[in-house]
């Protein structure tokens, strides 16, 4: 199969930046998912490309990661390229610098930037400065496009149910970014969701409206002993602790789901169980052997999603002169 993708294509993507999932079509997914599909065995066998040959791709965190940041440095090293990065207080934002100046500054010496920093705004001030395209890897608790991307390439991955699928969503759905864009994303295909959380940390009323208007069910419950049974995936979030501003909050929501062995018992066989990671209690360490249980592989997803959105908006696809595009 040729990665190459034809001009039209190719245009939805060059130069684009990637800030929110409500940008995305399902002919855009396809486009990625295809690409993904194709980068997973270079991922699997790491392989190094030369696709992005003499490309640079600046990561900019001023949060903490693990996943989003390596992932896409693996990326950008597997396809080739070069990474530089600034995190926490090593840049001048420390100094007062503005999002657009950093922007404008970083686009100079990058050819694609990822940013991740805890202000809604930051991500939109940054890609208006930008001559470059921007991806968001998290901007508070708003969104988080490129998990949603993974999620839900790891929910399909495999499996034939594309529609109708009964998700639910438990823990911290009030601030859970990565909760909020998967929603989002999954609003696009009639999904039946099942939100459980204690009262105080619900799916915000927006995202809830917004999905019902799209012909989606939504089911709002704390109970997830009498739900688990219902559900085709349960994606499980972290509670938060970053985003509350009174710990004693916190503590008095932090422990109020839990998914062991026993509570595995009462699911379906062919649940896929998710989690955007990192987890702390809210899944037992036991149940990591389960089949169901497929975080891990989402970890893995991620690499060859961030490779093909990476290789997109770089305009690194475009058909060559002569050749003959096969495969899209
Ligand atoms: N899932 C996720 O965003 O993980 P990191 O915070 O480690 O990037």
């Amino acid at each position: 199969m040729s990665i190459y993708l034809s001009k039209n294509e190719q245009a939805r993507f060059l130069g684009r930046h990637i800030l929110s999932i409500a940008d995305f079509t399902p002919e855009d997914i396809h486009i990625v998912f295809k690409l993904a599909g194709y980068f997973e065995d270079y991922v699997k066998n790491r392989i190094q490309m030369d696709l992005m040959k003499g490309l640079i791709l600046a990561t900019l965190f001023f949060e903490p990661s693990t996943r989003t940041r390596l992932s896409f440095e693996t990326g950008m090293l597997r396809l080739g390229g070069s990474v530089i990065n600034a995190t926490g207080t090593s840049s001048s934002l420390e100094k007062g610098e503005s999002f657009q100046d950093m922007g404008k500054v970083v686009s100079r010496f990058a050819d694609v930037m990822v940013l991740r920093h805890p202000l809604e705004s930051s991500i939109h001030q940054f890609a208006e400065g930008s001559s470059v395209p921007v991806i968001n890897a998290g901007n508070g608790s708003n969104e988080h496009p490129t998990q949603a991307l993974l999620d839900l390439y790891s929910i399909w991955h495999g499996r034939v149910q594309t529609k109708n699928l009964k998700i639910g969503f438990v823990g911290d759905l009030k601030f859970g970014r990565a909760a909020h864009s998967i929603t989002k994303l999954l609003g696009l295909y009639k999904t039946h969701f099942y939100f459980i959380s204690h009262p105080t940390l619900r799916m915000p009323p927006e995202i809830t409206k917004q999905v019902k208007a799209q012909g989606c069910k939504v089911t709002e419950t704390e109970n997830l002993a009498d739900t688990i049974k219902d559900l085709d995936v349960l994606y499980v979030t972290r509670v938060q602790k970053e985003r509350f501003t009174d710990l004693s909050t916190y503590e008095a929501v932090k422990s109020c789901y839990r998914i062991d062995p026993q509570m595995m018992k009462k699911a379906n066989l062919s649940l896929s169980l998710l989690h955007p990671l990192p987890r702390l209690d809210e899944i037992a360490v036991e149940v990591d052997k389960d089949p169901r249980a497929r975080y891990f592989e989402q970890v893995t997803n991620g690499v060859a999603i961030r490779m093909a959105l990476l290789a997109l908006v770089s305009g690194r696809l475009a058909e060559p002169a002569g050749e003959k595009t096969i495969g899209f």
